[in-house]
């Protein structure tokens, strides 16, 4: 990790492997005014660049006004708005019929699914980027997960054939929707709505809480966690700044 000031940036391996490209984020100091932010970011831009970094994301809260200026004026574009949703996990969520823990027979038709099934993310979202890498980024994430970085990994069964995947995170109170994807023939039929239900049912007495990010454009998925039970705890936006000297 590099520190400047109060701001620093790290290379994030896993993207940057994903992407074939060195990818970093950055985290902005609290509190700067815009012009401070700015002088910062001008002169970590011109390290960006003698460095040979491709693509470096930051993400900030959507009332922080002088930090997106600052990263509006030094070439960083508005890829996403992030919405972190949140509920109470109570004591009486059954494991719905269909639903169960991932085994290794599931592990192919996951990491399909997470191949096809993603549009609004960030990767997907920023047209700089190739579809296809962006399509890698979610399917070594459900690869890794399923290899172990997931605390738990449900998914849905539908006539013998996986249909879909719920990956969660697990950090004291909080339980925490890492991904969470439908086949696209499948999606719009409540299978979405099962798989959030098994992982409420699964952290029963694990956690007081389950949280899930997702982009606000997502109507699906915030319709689903809408119905269920979540509420809007936090409102963030993501920018790329990609070294316009290197092609993706
Ligand atoms: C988000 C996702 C997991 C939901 O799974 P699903 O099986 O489709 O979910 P459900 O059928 O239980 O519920 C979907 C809800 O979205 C609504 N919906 C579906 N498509 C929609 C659209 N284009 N616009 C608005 N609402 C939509 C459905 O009507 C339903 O809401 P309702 O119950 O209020 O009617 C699935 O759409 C998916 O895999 N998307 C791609 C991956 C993704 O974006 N994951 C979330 C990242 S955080």
């Amino acid at each position: 990790m590099v520190a400047i000031s109060d701001h620093s940036y790290q290379q994030l391996l896993f993207e940057t492997e994903a992407l074939g490209q060195p990818v970093a984020r950055l985290k902005l100091g609290r509190g700067a005014s815009a012009s401070t932010h700015g002088a910062i970011i001008g002169d970590l831009v011109q390290d960006w660049r003698s460095q040979h970094l491709w693509l470096v994301s930051c993400r900030v809260d959507d009332h922080d006004a002088a930090a997106k200026a600052a990263l509006s004026a030094n070439d960083f574009r508005c890829i996403e708005t992030l919405v972190t949703l949140e509920r109470t996990i109570d004591g009486n969520q059954a494991m719905p019929d269909g639903i169960s823990q991932a085994t290794d027979d599931d592990c192919d038709a996951c990491i399909q699914i997470g191949r096809r099934a993603f549009g609004h993310d960030r990767f997907h979202m920023d047209d700089r980027i190739d579809n296809d890498l962006a399509d890698r980024v979610k399917a070594n994430w459900v690869r890794n997960s399923l290899q172990g970085r997931a605390d738990a990994a449900l998914v849905s069964h539908e006539a013998g054939q996986t249909r879909g995947f719920v990956l969660c995170l697990h950090n004291g109170d909080n339980a925490i929707i890492d991904l969470i994807a439908v086949a696209n023939d499948g999606q719009g039929r409540g299978i979405g709505g099962k798989l959030v239900a098994g992982a409420l049912s699964h952290y029963r007495g694990r956690a007081k809480r389950m949280l899930v990010g997702t982009q606000h454009d997502n109507l699906a998925s915030r319709a689903l966690y809408e119905r269920m039970g979540f509420v809007r705890v936090k409102t963030e936006v993501t920018y790329h700044w990609v070294n316009p000297e290197i092609l993706s």
